[in-house]
């Protein structure tokens, strides 16, 4: 897959070259490349921003840096591949595993992180001619910008190729892949500052196992996100579940 990310703080990207995205990089199974929005200035300060028509506080993202970026990073790209450009904004629909799942199977995301009060709307409008453009946000809070919301995304999408995450097996119980919050874990030793580990992980029964963790699993959701319960889809709970 390859992902090109443009910024005006290509130093807040440096994470990606560590851990599992820093081996997926190396291995090839991930094609990184960041991008300083300030190349494709055209002034002596290299401005990227401008006051919003209309007035009102704080600085908006100039156009025609982006405009100028996002042609060249399109035209560096693969040829007969049509990108997503991704644009994390508080505004946006939040981000979520299912989202990471469909980003997973395309060829090619481009970020543009936005700064300040982000980017003049023409920006998005202009890009769909040569790519397909989703805002996300990372959820219901103010970032200084879009780079956060690019490193939490490309490490949620990154972990779902396959090779990047060791134990593949790992990923199909955690929490937001089964609809649920997962159940708590353990490991050794067994008993510490007096805490014991739940007699049933010890217990060697593995399909006893498998329903301690779908009720506490049932019953994290329960209590923490109601909302993730009410969610699931029709037929996802059976009896014994509706017992917890
Ligand atoms: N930029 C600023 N705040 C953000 C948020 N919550 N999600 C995504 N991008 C942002």
């Amino acid at each position: 897959m390859r992902i090109d990310v443009v910024t005006i703080f290509p130093d807040y990207l440096a994470p990606l070259g560590l851990s599992l995205i820093g081996r997926a990089r190396e291995q090839g199974i991930l094609d990184l490349h960041v991008h300083d929005l300030r190349s494709w200035t055209d002034d002596r300060h290299r401005t990227v921003d401008d006051t919003p028509y209309g007035g009102g506080a704080g600085m908006l993202m100039k156009p025609e840096p982006w405009g100028r970026a996002l042609d060249a990073v399109r035209a560096a790209g693969p040829e007969g591949v049509r990108p997503t450009l991704v644009v994390p904004t508080p505004a946006g629909p939040p981000f979520s595993q299912p989202r990471a799942r469909a980003y997973a199977a395309r060829p090619w995301l481009v970020f543009a992180c936005g700064r300040y009060e982000g980017i003049d709307a023409r920006v998005a409008l202009e890009a769909a001619t040569a790519y397909d453009v989703e805002e996300l946000s990372l959820g219901d809070y103010v970032l200084n910008g879009g780079e956060v919301a690019v490193l939490a995304v490309v490490e949620a999408v990154a972990r779902l190729l396959p090779g990047v995450v060791g134990n593949a097996e790992s990923l199909v119980e955690e929490s937001h892949e089964t609809g649920l919050l997962e159940a708590p874990a353990y490991t050794k030793p067994a008993v510490w500052r007096g805490h014991a580990v739940p007699d049933v992980l010890l217990s060697g029964h593995h399909a006893a196992v498998a329903r301690w963790r779908r009720d506490e699993a049932l019953r994290r959701t329960a209590a923490v996100r109601p909302d993730l319960l009410a969610a699931l889809p029709e037929g996802a709970l059976d009896a014994a579940d509706r017992q917890v």
